[in-house]
């Protein structure tokens, strides 16, 4: 059998990873530059130290230079001349005439260091004389320094005086100084990574721990909230926004599963009522008569199913936005006017008096059939809630960016506690009427709906015993989605 193999992607570098790499380099990279530095330092301090030494060590012989020296600076110190410099192994002295013969010279120093040719000593035509860094013949490093010394009197020519230093024994310690630095660069390069991997690991412990608390988080946890104790101030702002967020679809989820309840329990009521009045009328033999009024209380129940699931579809499809709203150009007020003749005969069976207040035309773009079952809700809302002799009062003003319907009425009017949840879906405020066969308590919800499909909404006043004002809210025709 031939399996297909899907090659995994590349799994992407870790944060922690990036952070101790580029924590370990930065630290790095700065010791390396220090240490550098510090051994430039060292390096040019040990040599000006050198010239230093040399140019005391010239001075010291100038002084005491005769004025023609013919004596080697053999023996032991107490027979050298008193103008040779202080016993030093590693300074060599050497005096030379003009034509660069050898006058004199600290014994060995040949073998080291040949003299310098007639032209170098043309070159050297200031006091100051020159220094330069010379290998010897036996591969040691050396530092010369020659200058120049005028004759004394008028027919003396110039001498020349070479100093040379042994420094063979600087090298030997920056080579171990090296040696020691390599070393030092060596542990702190596995020191940096170590550290920059701890603090890395550090750093992102918080966001391991908000990552595992989402990864635990299932429509039964959904409970649970991040930890914000502690947390860097960022992490913080990021747990508090996840909690939010997690809030938000608890409540969702609390309302869904709501919704579901009431959506089974306004099924099964009229379903049960149906299979009731069935048994019963079939549980024995009826007249012709039984048997059309159980069915045409059969065909109410029928019809109460219907409508629920008609206006559950209509809120399921705005939930998710789906048909496209019939936009036209109405006039707002006529509008009323059509809806209240609608309602006038129901207005008039329960002794309520419903009038549209008068005022100029209103242009808008809206959906025709929407508007009219929003402001048919509020009125049979008014209508149901409004003893006879009451009113109920529709009324349009327009504002520049947007356009207020009102349904007021002289009702019962709804308890403040119940006015933040009367646009929920089967909420309803006078809970004997829950079982009442005509309200099913989604008249507000599909109210707010239709406001909120066109990029409006909903608000309600109300006073107990003295009625209530719902006020749609809709953009004006210009500012229309
Ligand atoms: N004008 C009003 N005066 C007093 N109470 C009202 C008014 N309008 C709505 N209510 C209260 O708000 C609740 C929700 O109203 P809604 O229109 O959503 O549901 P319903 O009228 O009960 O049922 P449905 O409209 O689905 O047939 C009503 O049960 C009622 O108690
Ligand atoms: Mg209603």
């Amino acid at each position: 059998m031939v399996r297909a193999t899907r090659s995994r992607p590349a799994r992407p570098v870790s944060i922690a990873l990036r952070l101790t790499l580029w924590y370990a380099l930065s630290a790095f990279s700065l010791i390396v530059v220090a240490t550098g530095l510090l051994y430039w330092v060292l390096v040019n301090s040990m040599y000006q130290e050198d010239i230093r030494d040399l140019a005391d060590n010239l001075n010291n012989a100038q002084l005491l230079l005769p004025p023609s020296p013919t004596a080697e600076f053999e023996g032991p110190p107490e027979q050298r001349p008193s103008w040779a410099p202080p016993h030093q192994p590693e300074i060599y002295l050497r005096v030379l005439d003009a034509g660069a013969h050898t006058l004199t010279e600290t014994p060995g120093m040949a073998q080291q260091l040949p003299p310098p040719t007639p032209a170098e000593l043309a070159t050297i035509s200031t006091l100051e004389g020159t220094k330069r860094d010379i290998v010897s013949s036996s591969s040691k490093p050396f530092l010369s320094l020659i200058v120049r010394i005028p004759g004394k009197s008028a027919g003396q020519s110039s001498r020349f005086m070479q100093v040379a230093m042994d420094r063979e024994h600087d090298e030997y310690l920056l080579a171990r100084y090296r040696e020691r630095l390599w070393l030092v660069l060596a542990g702190s390069l596995v020191l940096c990574s170590l550290g920059g991997y701890l603090i890395a690991r550090r750093g992102m412990r918080p966001i391991e721990d908000i990552g595992r608390t989402a990864a635990h988080i299932r429509a039964t946890t959904l409970h649970e909230r991040i930890g914000t104790d502690g947390l860097p101030a960022e992490l913080s702002s990021l747990a508090d926004t996840f909690n939010e967020m997690l809030d938000r679809l608890e409540q969702s989820f609390r309302h869904a599963s709501q919704f579901s309840d009431d959506v089974a329990h306004e099924l099964r009521t009229p379903i049960n009522n149906l299979r009731g009045e069935i048994e019963v009328a079939l549980g024995k033999s009826r007249s012709r008569e039984e048997y059309r009024e159980v069915l045409e209380s059969c065909l109410e129940e029928c019809a109460r199913v219907s409508r629920v699931i008609q206006t559950l579809l209509f809120l399921a499809r705005s939930d998710t936005a789906i048909g496209i709203l019939q936009y036209e150009k109405i006039e707002i007020n006529g509008e009323l006017r059509t809806v209240q003749s609608y309602y006038e005969a129901a207005a008039a069976e329960v002794g309520v008096e419903l009038s549209v207040l008068p005022g100029d035309a209103i242009h808008a773009e809206l959906d025709r059939t929407m508007f009219q079952q929003a402001v048919g809700n509020l009125i049979s809302n008014a209508l149901a809630h409004t003893p006879s002799g009451g009113a109920v009062r529709l009324a349009a003003r327009a504002k520049q960016s947007s356009i207020t319907v009102s349904v007021d009425d002289t009702g019962c009017g709804i308890p403040a506690e119940h006015l933040p949840r009367v646009f929920e879906r089967f909420y309803r405020v006078d809970q004997v009427r829950r079982s009442s066969a005509h309200n099913v308590g989604l008249g507000l919800a599909v109210v707010k709906s239709i406001a909120d499909r066109h990029g409006g909404h909903v608000e309600i006043n109300s006073d107990v015993g003295h009625g209530t004002e719902v006020r749609l809210i809709l953009p004006a025709s210009d500012q229309s989605p």
